[in-house]
């Protein structure tokens, strides 16, 4: 059955949440998502009570919030509390899982073009220093990882399947369940970054079939910045020794021995922002409380919308690879440097942002393509902030009532703009 969508009201009810829709258009949901009050407000609450009651002392009255954040991500995602852990951002939430696998010279990881470029260079790092190999694998005709070809590339020595779901670099869903079920077929470990669908796409683990999943709280969550988590499937924790241990995911026996934890946080650490852990538990029982299909039903359609209108425009190539894709739409105006094209948005009160070949050397470089404007929509937007959006990007006075933006496609009116 078809997810149902966010009502017009519902569509209200998110913006009356949202402070900082008052003075902005933003579309860069994909870099950092408005908080929405609820979250906000738990966050400062917090930094007031450390502030009048100290922070060890405010950490135990909050005991509840701070727990519920376990139980809030493992909701989120399907999973169980003590699979979660959290950590201060989805990078740092990848590399405990990844620095976690104990590599050996020979042993192969796979990936995609679609890969993030922190995840990458960890992979170039593990090459060089434990004499692992890349298998990279192209992508099929619709620009996703092309799974016949992920398939025969598996070997006796393949260790690892990582792919990032949705790249920072455009709308693109790569087949994260059927990756999965390719894993569980060949027995291989499979890390999802799932940084870029966390918020604005429904996850289930166990339909996906990953065994660690790594995501970040401020994109499409809509969390604290400097806040994330970690998946990890309780049945590869034993085969999982995080890189770096400390009082929190260990037990100090004796002067000998210690004991790591038996639940994913042995892939945290003590010292932590604990008023964005309660902000970011509060964000997904928030996403939750809408719905993360609706949520992702409306991101979705409205990204679909904005991309029809940039790609109705002669002036303006859209990048967006992908069968499916989702709330994030890549684009450069002809004749204008994404830069630029940021820069004329910005004094329209527009929040984008843009990608460049420096974080995507291998993707971008290959379509001939050194940067890309990023829009990026969440359910808060509405279908008259894309309406002012293209009248910026094109620079064009507002039409009058009734007339099509769509069919206004004159090549001269882009001109304009660049
Ligand atoms: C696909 C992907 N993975 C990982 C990250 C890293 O996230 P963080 O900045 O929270 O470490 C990003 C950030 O943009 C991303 O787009």
């Amino acid at each position: 059955m078809a997810e149902a969508s966010l009502s017009e009201q519902d569509i209200a009810l998110l913006r009356a949440d949202t402070p900082g829709i008052a003075n902005r258009i933003h579309f860069n949901n994909a870099g950092a998502g408005l908080a929405p009050r609820p979250v906000l407000e738990a966050v400062k609450d917090h930094l007031d009570l450390e502030a009048e009651t100290g922070g060890y002392e405010a950490r135990d009255q909050a005991n509840d919030a701070y727990s519920a954040f376990y139980a809030n991500i493992a909701a989120l995602i399907g999973a169980r509390s003590h699979e979660i852990a959290y950590v201060e951002n989805a990078t740092r939430a990848w590399d405990m899982a990844f620095y976690a696998i104990d590599f050996r010279p020979g042993d192969r990881v796979i990936t995609g073009r679609a890969e993030y470029v922190s995840n990458y260079v960890a992979l170039l790092q593990m090459k060089e220093k434990a004499g692992i190999e890349i298998d990279l694998i192209e992508d099929d005709a619709h620009g996703q990882i092309d799974l016949s070809a992920l398939k025969a590339a598996i070997t006796p020595r393949t260790r690892l399947i990582a792919l990032t779901h949705v790249p920072t670099f455009g709308g693109l869903i790569n087949p994260a369940e059927d990756v999965g079920e390719i894993a569980r077929q060949r027995g291989v470990l499979y890390l999802l970054d799932a940084c870029q669908s966390v918020g604005q796409l429904p996850l289930n683990v166990s339909h996906i079939g990953c065994h660690m999943l790594s995501a970040t709280g401020r994109k499409f969550l809509r969390g604290p910045r400097g806040t994330g988590f970690l998946y990890v499937s309780e049945t590869v924790l034993d085969q999982l020794t995080p890189p770096f241990v400390d009082l929190e995911s260990t037990r100090w026996i004796d002067a000998h021995t210690y004991a790591l934890r038996q639940d994913a946080k042995r892939f945290e650490n003590w010292e932590r922002f604990v008023a964005g852990q309660i902000g970011l538990g509060l964000a997904a029982s928030y996403a939750i409380g809408w719905g993360i299909g609706r949520l992702s039903k409306r991101i979705c359609d409205l990204g679909a919308i904005l991309r029809t209108e940039l790609a109705s425009q002669r002036g303006i190539d859209v990048h967006d690879k992908g069968l499916g894709k989702c709330g994030i739409v890549t684009f450069c105006v002809k004749g204008e440097a994404p830069e630029a094209t940021l820069h004329r948005l910005q004094a329209h009160a527009i929040n984008v942002s843009v990608s460049n070949a420096s974080s995507a050397r291998i993707d971008l470089p290959q379509r001939g393509l050194s940067a890309l404007v990023r829009a990026s929509v969440h359910a808060y937007n509405t279908d008259a902030e894309v309406e002012a959006f293209m009248h910026a990007v094109l620079d064009t006075a507002k039409p009058a009532r009734g007339q099509s933006l769509s069919k206004r496609d004159d090549p001269g009116s882009i001109q304009n703009a660049v």
